[in-house]
């Protein structure tokens, strides 16, 4: 295990950066050693926090007898040939900031965090997590210049198990059965789909009254808004880790699994251009394909309103990138 000096390049396992070592990214690194996924480089830009996590992970790793290694730092050198890079690095929106204010900070984070990683890892994969998550996934790509496979958003996974724990709480029921499906972008234009949400393979428009399904529906909607209310200081972060280490994992272990994740849309869902929350698979080379599913006209229509909002908010970013 290192702590200060290059991660050993001898038996070379996966290796992950993950720059932004706050809630998200430190409790991403813990999983991803606790479950001998990756190892690890953990990056932030305050100075000696990476450091103190890191050696607390190697610690905790000596609890578990676990040899995955773990390297804390604020120099991108230590990132070199990283497999897969998580950009959990920005702010979350904190009182009296407006989204304009957060759209501008995090945009020059995100742009500024990519130029940086792509230098010492030109081959690998982008996981975004930083919010507004479907522009700074769009303009980590743009960035970057890379096949648009190679940087995947995070949400949907997360937006999904939400939707499957409220179903899980109403019915009580294991949530081992259910399978939920939430596309679109994150926010609070994202889109539930009860019909192709099921238990064991039976959509839960068949088992739950409407008026129950639209509450639940609304509650994913607000999911991240009702953990920001709760805790105050933050928003959350064992769920959106949790979901990271599974898109990590499907790619690292090339498992394929059908994901909903944002990425990048080419004549998909009649759109072009842009990255919005869909089912896609996920192997070794990022994205394998997007899944178009049928969508009704009323489920079409919402995600032409989110298409619209991200690329608004796309254009602003811009704008302020260029100020
Ligand atoms: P946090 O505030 O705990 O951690 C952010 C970390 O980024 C801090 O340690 C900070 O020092 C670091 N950082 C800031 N600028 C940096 C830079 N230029 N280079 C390297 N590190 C830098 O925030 P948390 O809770 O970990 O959330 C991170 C982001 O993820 C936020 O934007 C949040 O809104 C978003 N988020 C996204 C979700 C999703 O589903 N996509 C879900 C939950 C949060
Ligand atoms: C969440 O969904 C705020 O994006 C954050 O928890």
């Amino acid at each position: 295990m290192t702590s200060s000096a290059s991660l050993s390049s001898s038996n070379r396992f996966s290796r992950i950066s993950i720059i932004g070592a706050g809630h998200i990214g430190s409790t991403l690194a813990q999983i991803l050693l606790e479950k001998s996924i990756a190892d690890v480089v953990l990056l932030d830009i305050i100075s000696g926090w990476p450091q103190g996590l890191a050696l607390d992970l190697i610690e905790a790793m000596a609890v578990y007898r676990n040899d995955r290694q773990i390297l804390g730092t604020n120099d991108y050198a230590d990132t070199a040939d990283s497999d897969i890079v998580v950009i959990t690095a920005g702010q979350p929106r904190t009182p009296g900031m407006s989204r304009d204010d957060l759209l501008k900070i995090n945009s020059k984070t995100v742009v500024d965090v990519a130029k940086a990683a792509i230098a010492h890892s030109p081959n690998a994969i982008f996981i975004v997590v930083t919010n507004p998550l479907d522009v700074m996934t769009y303009l980590v790509w743009e960035t970057l210049g890379v096949p648009p496979e190679r940087v995947i958003g995070m949400a949907g996974i997360l937006d999904a198990a939400r939707f499957q724990a409220f179903i899980a709480i109403e019915l009580g029921i294991s949530v081992a059965d259910i399978n939920a499906l939430v596309l679109g972008s994150h926010g609070d234009l994202m889109i539930p789909l009860p019909r192709y949400s099921t238990i064991n393979g039976i959509p839960i428009t068949e088992i739950m009254d409407q008026n129950i399904i639209s509450k639940i529906v609304e509650r994913t909607r607000n999911g991240g808004a009702e953990i920001v209310q709760l805790i105050k200081t933050g928003s959350a972060y064992y769920a959106p880790a949790a979901s990271i280490s599974v898109m990590v994992e499907s790619i690292l272990k090339n498992q394929n699994r059908l994901l909903p994740c944002s990425a990048y849309l080419h004549q998909k869902y009649g759109l072009d251009k842009i990255f919005l929350g869909v089912p896609c698979w996920l192997g070794s080379q990022g994205v394998r394909e997007v899944l178009e599913i049928d969508l009704t006209d009323a489920e079409q229509a919402q995600l032409i309103n989110c298409e619209q909002k991200v690329r608004q908010n796309i254009k602003r970013a811009k704008e302020m990138l260029a100020m």
